[in-house]
């Protein structure tokens, strides 16, 4: 098979039917801020379980570039101990040959220029021609920086036939003013083909599966309108607190940390129009609009539908936990929502009147991340005295994670001489279906880099939409304070005011 060429749609088996199947070109991968967390817990084993699957190019190597001084050598030891579980086989200890090391100060042109040296040499010794993914897993306040200096060093113009990819992790931005001004930046050195903003739900095979059951699929897209469905819920709730992140979380908080990106790009998909194609920007244009559309809140609407708080103490599992003031590194008397939910609506013809409900938590009750589609009740009821309204709707979950999923709830006839319904589920579970777990989202957003898919990457116009939603309540939050900060206990589900946003519409949460 041709390096970077497409196979034209593939029956693999009865059972499964493959679309471009593609291979990516040799490349150089580099990684700025390859000390850093992130580089060892998620983006090396992501590699390397592309190095499994046997979808890495046929020649590549892995540059970690950081501050710390350190030979190849002992970065390779690093390696090893991010692949510590991984079977010593062969191909794990060709993977960790391939991984070398560059250290300097991001902010200083001589890193630049030894990195300009070492790529070419490196380039050379792996027959690689300019291609180069760059990585940036660094603070986002050096992103700005190290994007100027590559494009000052010559880095980022792609030559000949190669080509040149900067990877930027979130946060892009705290607000639309900075978030813009990233934009500027960036673009001053790259063009926006070349940038892949990371949003790693995206990455979720579960999130990707919301378009297949939409498009694939006929019975559902008939109903998929306000016609048919009478709210939609989207919940990530999550047990941790805010682990050893305070220093970034307490500037952050909940919206701008989970919905500006994860909340809204799951919005996007469950809102979005049938795209033109799977091709990148059919699908980020639809995204787009589904934002465009969405009714702007007033400030005399916030205290109704958009809620903050932060966990107070309580418990998880028999265990005490802290209130976020006494967690490490938050400031005291912090101000920052650890918890966020809000009613939305995507005001177009497709969705009027429909109310999507978003919230996500720190050290809630349980981790679950899904989104629910309530279906209206039926018009009439011919099971009187039982009433329309007293019959379970129907309601379909797609289980983003654990128990990763879709199910579909329906009525049926309680066996038995009397007349009893019963709501009951078909189930779709991912384990049973295929036998495989979740692979890692980072693994296939990195696949999709080298191939030069943007896909499943946000686009500066989602980004900038986003913000633009979110930006009026997060300055009327900032002003605000403390009023209007409600506490929940560590371990509930959230503060009473998240229950109160549906009860007050006679609707209740449907992820427990
Ligand atoms: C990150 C947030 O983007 O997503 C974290 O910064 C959050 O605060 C995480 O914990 C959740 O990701 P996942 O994949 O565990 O749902």
């Amino acid at each position: 098979m041709a390096h970077g060429t497409a196979v034209v749609s593939k029956v693999l088996s009865k059972e499964e039917l493959c679309l471009l199947e593609k291979v990516a070109e040799p490349c150089g991968i580099v990684i700025f801020g390859a000390s850093g967390d992130l580089a060892h817990r998620k983006l090396i084993p992501s590699l390397f379980q592309l190095a499994k699957d046997g979808v890495l190019p046929r020649d590549y190597y892995v540059l970690g570039v950081a501050r710390t001084a350190l030979t190849d050598e002992a970065f390779r030891g690093k390696v090893e101990e991010d692949l510590r579980n991984q079977a010593d086989t062969g191909l794990k200890a060709d993977f960790i040959k391939r991984c070398v090391y560059l250290s300097g100060d991001y902010g200083d042109p001589k890193l630049y220029q030894s990195l300009d040296g070492r790529l070419s040499a490196l380039d050379e010794a792996h027959g690689i021609h300019d291609r180069h993914l760059y990585y940036l897993s660094t603070p986002p306040q050096l992103y700005e920086a190290i994007a100027g200096h590559l494009g000052q060093a010559g880095l980022a113009k792609p030559r000949a036939q190669g080509w040149i990819r900067i990877v930027i992790e979130k946060p892009f931005g705290r607000d639309l003013a900075s978030a813009e001004a990233l934009n500027r930046s960036l673009h001053e050195v790259f063009r926006e083909d070349q940038i892949y903003r990371i949003d790693h739900y995206l990455g979720k095979e579960t999130v990707q599966n919301i378009l297949m059951f939409r498009f694939a699929n006929a019975v559902y897209e008939p109903l998929w309108n306000q016609k048919y469905i009478d709210h939609v819920q989207i919940t990530a709730a999550e047990t941790v607190g805010v682990e050893h992140r305070a220093g970034y979380y307490d500037q952050s908080g909940a919206l701008r940390d989970m919905f500006q990106n994860h909340l809204f790009q799951l919005l996007s998909l469950v809102a979005m129009e049938p795209p033109s194609s799977m091709e990148a920007d059919a699908m980020r244009d639809e995204k787009t609009k589904v934002l465009h559309s969405l009714r702007p809140i007033g400030p005399d609407e916030y205290s109704r539908l958009a809620v903050r708080a932060q966990y107070a103490s309580g418990g998880l599992n028999g265990d005490p936990q802290p209130a976020y003031r006494s967690e490490e590194g938050v400031r005291p008397g912090s101000t920052t929502e650890t918890f966020a939910a809000l009613r939305v609506e995507v005001d177009n013809w497709r969705w009027r009147g429909v109310p999507f409900y978003l919230r996500s938590g720190k050290r809630l009750a349980k981790r679950v991340t899904e989104v629910v589609v309530q279906f209206k009740p039926v018009p009439t009821s011919v099971f009187k005295p039982l009433m329309a309204d007293q019959l379970t709707p129907n309601i379909l979950r797609f289980r983003i994670q654990p128990d990763e999923g879709i199910s579909f709830g329906f009525e049926a006839k309680h066996p038995g001489p009397k007349l009893c319904l019963s709501s009951v589920t078909m189930n779709f579970n991912y384990q049973d279906a295929f036998g495989v777990g979740q692979p890692e989202a980072y693994a296939r957003l990195f696949q999709d880099v080298m191939l030069g898919d943007q896909t499943l990457f946000s686009r500066n116009d989602w980004l900038n939409q986003s913000w633009s939603f979110l930006n009026p309540l997060l300055d009327y939050w900032a002003e605000e304070k403390q009023t209007g900060l409600a506490f929940y206990p560590a371990g509930s589900w959230g503060p009473r005011e998240a229950d109160e946003l549906l009860t007050q519409e006679d609707r209740t949460w449907l992820t427990k």
